[in-house]
């Protein structure tokens, strides 16, 4: 599809954590319908790779290395942003990190990390553009949580399940704060997705077994999770503060 026919066409996309995984996934997807993205990740290289890929596919999309956990670094992106693309219609926390480790282990240092990277991370890039979408009056914020969010992660240890359901909690008190500006926040709660993060933090033999246990027989995709989030940034244009989930039927609430 070419940018002027797109359902995004238009729209600037932001999408933290891109290098890889969903992330990457939801990138492309955005930038098919016709948004230009800005494809962020701590990893600059591996982001780059994620935007070449985008452009040669003759879609639009540009690699910045972001931290999200670093204040000043999101300003900078946020400026090269504007400068670049000229606004910001579209924002998709989905940087995350996890650790396993059960909570007798957990340190200080990497409780404070998982609820930095996951949470405080959707924070602060969320405040980052909220200018700009209000002075838009228009805006989709997209924050990835989880099934941990809603129940207790399946993978993850307990500051995870705390940072995800934190996630949550965000994601409905800010859809209430600026839904008069014509924002949406919404937030996505992805089961087990076949990825990096799934496949390093879990034997193949167990995640076997996880899967032949769902409802839908096996491992989500990035690029369902990408349609969903795709949708989320579209057409729904009545949702807001919702967490949806995407799960294979594992987790039904
Ligand atoms: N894979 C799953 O089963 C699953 C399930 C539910 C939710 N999630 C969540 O979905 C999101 C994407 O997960 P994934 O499976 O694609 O993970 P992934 O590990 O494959 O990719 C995560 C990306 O985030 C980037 N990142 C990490 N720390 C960062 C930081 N401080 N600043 C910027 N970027 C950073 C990494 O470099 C990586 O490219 C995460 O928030 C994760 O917690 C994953």
């Amino acid at each position: 599809m070419g940018q002027s026919e797109g359902k995004l066409s238009g729209k600037v996309a932001i999408v933290t954590g891109a290098a890889q995984g969903m992330g990457a996934a939801i990138a492309s997807r955005l930038a098919q319908e016709g948004a230009k993205v800005i494809v962020s990740d701590i990893n600059g290289e591996k982001a780059k790779q994620v935007a070449e890929k985008i452009n040669a596919a003759h879609h639009t999309a540009l690699a910045i290395k972001m931290d999200v956990t670093q204040e000043h670094e999101i300003a900078e992106m946020v400026q090269e942003t504007l400068e670049r693309y000229g606004t910001i219609s579209i924002l998709v926390n989905n940087a995350g990190i996890l650790y396993s480790t059960r909570v007798d282990d957990v340190t200080k240092a990497e409780w404070d990390a998982v609820l930095d990277v996951n949470l405080n991370g959707t924070f602060l890039c969320s405040k980052a553009v909220l200018g700009i979408m209000k002075e838009n009056k228009f805006g989709r914020i997209i924050n990835m949580s989880s099934s941990a969010g809603r129940s207790v992660s399946t993978l993850g240890g307990i500051h995870y399940t705390t940072a995800k359901a934190g996630v949550l909690g965000f994601t409905r008190a800010l859809a209430k704060e600026v839904a008069p500006f014509g924002i949406t926040v919404n937030a996505v709660c992805p089961g087990l997705i076949n990825t990096e993060m799934a496949r390093l933090s879990c034997s193949p033999e167990r995640l076997s077994a996880y899967e032949a246990s769902f409802p839908i027989p096996r491992l989500g995709t990035p690029e369902e999770v990408a349609r969903l989030v795709l949708f989320l940034a579209t057409d729904a244009t009545y949702i807001t503060g919702a967490s949806i989930d995407i799960n294979g039927g594992d987790l039904m609430m």
